[in-house]
């Protein structure tokens, strides 16, 4: 050092101290910043890609997978749990960083006393013991956290969207309780997870301060009233340990946390490493459909549940109104449901102009098709976009065109804002009638080939009932048509009715010649007859 101050003028080496000192600093912040920008940059961006390969996962799966999973859980594994693979990729490098000057320390303190670094190795090595036994109970809260996380979004869930339901049977104060059992499960569990998080920081100062006190105390018994000497040494020695301290809490804190949050990980992982289930698309891409539709020995069964179909066969032709009647359970909607590609029968075949379904491109085959179900589906939109759900697609006047042919142009007009009007979730503010008849102009709208009917007016009341009818019977004149019959009177100017039963066709004709034949039909007819309120008789009922 002397030798050096000899050298070099004293000026000289102030400027040069504070030169280094000024680059270290600008260093130091310019590795923050980067540090900080991209690891916000990759946790964030990790959430993001994760969420959107979950979301595109859900869209490509078959209809099953949806039946099979709770909504709140999917909504959970989409929404909640990738925020947290954020969290942790935030976490990872910070630990990495810490251990690298905790190392540098330790280094720095092993060249000047081993002693010294072995007794804190030693407390090193208790705390990680001690952070990693706590790390397993915080696994298991995490998982208690997630659980009670997962259950309160499925709660809330249904019960929003079921919120009518709940109103109708003054169902408030049952739900208001679920839900609080759940947020109250949640209050615990996360708490407990926190309080046992920050056991980490509690515990290392007193074992840092009962080190320093015994490392004190030896070097007391060695070296008696020789202190004084080892002064220097001994406080390099406490700025290192007061150095570590901060290091080795960080590390344990977030070590705990990474267990804590592991199980929504792996709720991602899994989320992103389950095989999609989806539908093996085919490859004759659809241009018009033409002729026919034949089943053939169809057999169906959904999973866990016996036979729908067996051996079922039926025709269906172009340009003919087709009714399908039957129990309610026969299978009336599988059927569609096996029309339209969401299933694919176990046995048999299903044609369209002679080509194998499985062989048609999906999305060829349902663009041909207007599905009007017993429940329409409404979202949080204006009532054009209701209609055409892409309205880039449709000019308006297309759109009002498909209104009238549904009947509906005349309600629409009604409000204020016309085609305009948002209709609140799930068409709160529309009646069932006029819900089903926006769904019909959806149907029409895309000019389709063939629109199919599932009971679509079994939970109308008969005004409405009567107005979503006429839609139907001014369609069934210029469409392709199935009509998923409820009520015998719908289907009595059908060319064609098939009745389903027994997981086959039982019988099938127009109403005359079913009439004639003096089976089920013509029972259920005559019962019809009989009861002055034929209008009531459903086959549901009978
Ligand atoms: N996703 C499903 N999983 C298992 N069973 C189902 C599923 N959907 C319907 N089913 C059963 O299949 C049968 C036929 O149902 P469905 O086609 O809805 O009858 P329909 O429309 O004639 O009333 C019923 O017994 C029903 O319980
Ligand atoms: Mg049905």
């Amino acid at each position: 050092m002397n030798h050096i101050v000899q050298v070099v003028p004293f000026q000289d080496l102030f400027f040069s101290a504070c030169a280094i000192f000024i680059i270290a600093t600008t260093l130091k912040a310019l590795c923050f910043l980067s540090f900080t920008f991209y690891s916000n940059k990759l946790s964030q961006a990790s959430r993001r890609d994760i969420q959107n390969k979950i979301y595109t996962k859900y869209m490509d799966s078959d209809h099953q997978f949806f039946l099979d999973h709770k909504q709140g859980t999917l909504l959970y594994r989409l929404l909640n749990a990738p925020v947290n693979v954020g969290t942790v990729l935030k976490l990872v490098p910070d630990i990495f960083v810490q251990s690298v000057k905790i190392l540098f320390l330790i280094i720095l303190l092993f060249s000047m006393s081993p002693n010294a670094a072995f007794g804190i190795l030693a407390v090193g090595t208790l705390f990680g013991f001690l952070v990693k036994r706590l790390s397993s109970v915080s696994y298991r809260f995490g998982k208690e956290v997630t659980q009670a996380l997962s259950d309160q979004t499925t709660i809330a869930n249904e019960s929003i969207s079921g919120i009518r339901q709940i109103k109708i049977y003054s169902n408030q104060k049952l739900w208001i309780r679920k839900f609080w059992e759940k947020i109250n499960a949640y209050f615990y569990y996360k708490f407990r997870s926190q309080i046992l998080n920050a056991i980490p920081i509690m515990i290392l100062e007193p074992l840092i301060i009962c080190a320093i006190g015994s490392i004190g105390i030896l070097l007391r018994i060695k070296y008696g009233n020789r202190m004084a000497e080892l002064l220097p040494m001994l406080t390099v020695y406490m700025v290192a340990i007061l150095r570590i301290n901060p290091s080795l809490t960080i590390i344990g804190q977030h070590r705990m946390l990474i267990m804590n949050v592991l199980p929504d990980l792996e709720m991602s992982y899994s989320a992103l490493k389950s095989p999609t289930r989806t539908i093996h698309d085919g490859r004759v891409s659809m241009k018009s459909f033409d002729d026919k539709i034949t089943f053939t020995d169809v057999t169906f069964t959904y999973p866990s549940r016996g036979e729908v179909f067996k051996n079922l066969s039926l025709t269906i032709r172009k340009g003919q109104t087709t009714a399908i009647a039957g129990p309610s359970g026969a299978g009336k909607s599988t059927l569609m449901d096996l029309l339209v590609r969401l299933y694919d029968p176990l046995q048999g075949t299903i044609q369209i102009d002679g080509i194998d379904l499985k062989e048609i491109r999906i999305e060829s085959w349902r663009e041909k098709i207007g599905y009007v179900s017993q429940d329409p589906f409404i979202f949080h939109a204006t009532i054009a976009e209701n209609i055409a759900f892409d309205m880039s697609r449709y000019p308006m006047a297309e759109i009002i065109a498909a209104a009238k042919i549904a009947n509906a142009h005349d309600f629409i007009r009604e409000f204020p804002d016309g085609y305009d009007t948002v209709v609140g979730d799930k068409g709160a503010k529309l009646s069932g009638g006029q819900k089903q008849r926006i769904t019909i102009a959806r149907a029409v709208v895309r000019k389709p080939e063939l629109i199919i009917f599932d009971e679509a007016t079994s939970s109308l009341d008969t005004i409405s009932e009567k107005q979503v009818q006429e839609a139907i019977d001014d369609i069934s004149e210029k469409y392709t048509v199935i009509i998923i019959a409820h009520r015998l009177s719908t289907i009595k100017n059908a060319d064609r009715i098939l009745i389903l039963d027994d997981k086959r066709i039982v019988e099938e004709g127009n109403h005359k010649e079913l009439l004639q034949q003096k089976g089920m039909y013509w029972r259920l007819h005559q019962q019809a007859v009989s009861e002055e309120s034929s209008k009531t008789v459903t086959y549901a009922s009978v």
